[in-house]
């Protein structure tokens, strides 16, 4: 099955939504609402636990009517059966793109159940302290040891599922700067701690350094024979495994057609079992493949994500407006906003298109936020009162799970409070006085959950997955590759040689010479 390769800017929808853009760009959101009181009604979504409330964008029905016509025009719906049927999509690197395929258990290969069901086991044996380490103690510390996909969703998830996590202490190493893995271990006891080397492809250069030094540290306490009771590894590299030392028995395998960015759901989630055990590691899975059946199956006018790819090319393509801003209210999904910017901007910074033109519209929309409450007193202003247009996500939950209903209140009451200001503003209470007044009619999305479960964050995660699809399909770009990251990875390998004194023949640029000089 071919994946569509439609350049959106020669669609009929695109030339109808550039004349309904000129007309519509000053209309007020305030007066839609005066207009038409059923709005927040009619653009609003209600699925499972979810409730997603778009009526404050800048939008009228014509222009839900259009960005439908366009997603009908290149041939989303033909993009979404693609990708759920396996077959190549992620043409550039000649590779399927299955990662929803890992929390379809009706469906599910035999080597993802069978490698579901070790991550089960080995997560309940530690968890469980029959996994022992060398002296025969039971295991307290689980180091994660990775870096981009093979660190950011595992980290993300276990600070978000805290409230269901068990004894252990769980950790990440990411960073080749060496005081992370430093002050990750200095209060650790070799004897009682299990490090997870998690690499796609087992040649990163951070995670190889960080898992070294890791085994260097561990060593000192201990001999080689014990390593095989302290390290596992998570790779699709198998050959690179036991060349570091891991034995075959401790290897989680991975597969070319999961992605990185899109790994957590595979064994590269091993970290997030043994947090909170596997139970709740699997309904996370279910809660994705639910979001999953709902991208698939539902109309396009009724679908959460792409209701909110769509709105995110309006804006991006139309208003020009070059970022999106994320703010959970819920101090658990601190680490969301770096996990979704891997995903959409690994995903969709990408200037040529589909069939290998170079493209003169606008792509991948930088994406950034921090959570609610603590962002109102950071960046909100901007938001407010600055002159960039800022389409911000608000995503809140109707329970709190510590159930402090003073602090749920307040909580709840300044993320509603904030979508309001954004829309109503107050030009016209304060028009004496420029500098207070705020304008409004700044488009923001609420996303309502009832609570935060590993459930319903499977959900929120495939979300947005499939948001970022529905954006590269219109864009008619491919999502899925990540080229742009292999040049600086090849030109460190040069400026490491010169820093350790070598040659240093790659460096051209006086100003990178410089640099390397003052560092020497
Ligand atoms: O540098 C980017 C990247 O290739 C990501 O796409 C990936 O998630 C990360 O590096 C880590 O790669 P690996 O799992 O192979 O170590």
């Amino acid at each position: 099955m071919s994946f569509p390769k439609v350049n959106p800017t020669k669609t009929k929808a695109w030339e109808q939504l550039k004349a309904h853009f000129s007309e519509t760009q000053s209309g007020k959101m305030q007066e839609y609402f005066t207009q038409d009181p059923s709005r927040a009604t009619r653009f609003s979504i209600a699925w499972e636990d979810f409730y997603l409330d778009y009526s404050k964008n800048r939008i009228t029905d014509t222009t839900q009517k259009l960005l439908l016509q366009l997603a009908e025009e290149v041939q989303l719906k033909e993009a979404i059966t693609a990708q759920f049927s396996g077959a190549p999509i992620n043409e550039t690197e000649n590779r399927a793109v299955g990662h929803t395929a890992l929390r379809d258990f009706a469906k599910m290969r035999p080597e993802v159940k069978d490698t579901l069901q070790k991550v089960k086991a080995f997560s309940d044996s530690v968890i469980q302290g029959e996994w022992t380490g060398y002296s025969g103690k039971a295991i307290q510390t689980v180091v994660n040891i990775g870096i981009g996909g093979s660190d950011l969703g595992p980290t993300m998830v276990c600070e978000a599922l805290q409230y269901y996590k068990n004894h252990l202490q769980v950790r990440f190493v990411s960073n080749v700067d060496g005081d992370h893995i430093a002050e990750t271990l200095r209060d650790l006891d070799a004897e009682t701690t299990l490090f997870i080397v998690v690499s796609k492809t087992f040649t990163t250069q951070e995670t190889l350094t960080n898992a070294n030094s890791a085994k260097e540290w561990f060593l000192r306490e201990s001999s080689s024979h014990a390593i095989a009771k302290h390290f596992v590894a998570v790779s699709a590299n198998l050959e690179a495994v036991s060349h570091f030392g891991i034995s075959s028995n401790n290897i989680f395998p991975m597969w070319d057609w999961v992605g990185g960015r899109f790994s957590l759901w595979s064994a590269v989630g091993l970290s997030i079992a043994c947090a909170v055990g596997y139970d709740q590691y699997e309904n996370l899975l279910v809660g994705a493949h639910e979001m999953d059946l709902h991208f698939k199956n539902t109309e396009f006018g009724k679908n959460i994500p792409v209701t909110l790819g769509l709105l995110s090319v309006w804006y991006n393509n139309f208003y020009g407006a070059e970022s999106e801003c994320i703010v959970p209210y819920s101090q658990y999904l601190n680490k969301l906003v770096p996990y979704l910017q891997q995903g959409f901007m690994e995903s969709n910074g990408k200037s040529v298109d589909r069939n290998g033109e170079s493209i003169d519209y606008q792509t991948g929309t930088i994406v950034w936020g921090s959570v609610g409450t603590n962002a109102q007193h950071a960046f909100f202003q901007l938001i407010h009162q600055g002159t960039k247009l800022v389409p911000t996500d608000f995503i809140g939950f109707t329970k709190s799970l510590h159930g402090n209903k003073d602090h749920h209140n307040k909580l709840m009451a300044n993320m509603v409070a904030q979508t309001e200001a954004l829309l109503q503003g107050t030009y016209e209470t304060h028009p004496e006085n420029n500098f207070k007044a705020f304008v409004g009619n700044k488009p923001t999305n609420t996303l309502l959950i009832e609570s935060l479960t590993p459930k319903s964050l499977g959900s929120l995660i495939a979300m947005y997955e499939h948001k970022l699809f529905v954006q590269g399909v219109v864009w008619n770009i491919f999502s899925y590759d990540q080229w742009g990251v292999e040049l600086g990875k090849q030109l460190a390998k040069g400026t490491l040689a010169a820093l350790e004194g070598n040659n240093a023949s790659n460096l051209q640029n006086p100003s990178t010479q410089r640099l390397i000089d003052k560092l020497n």
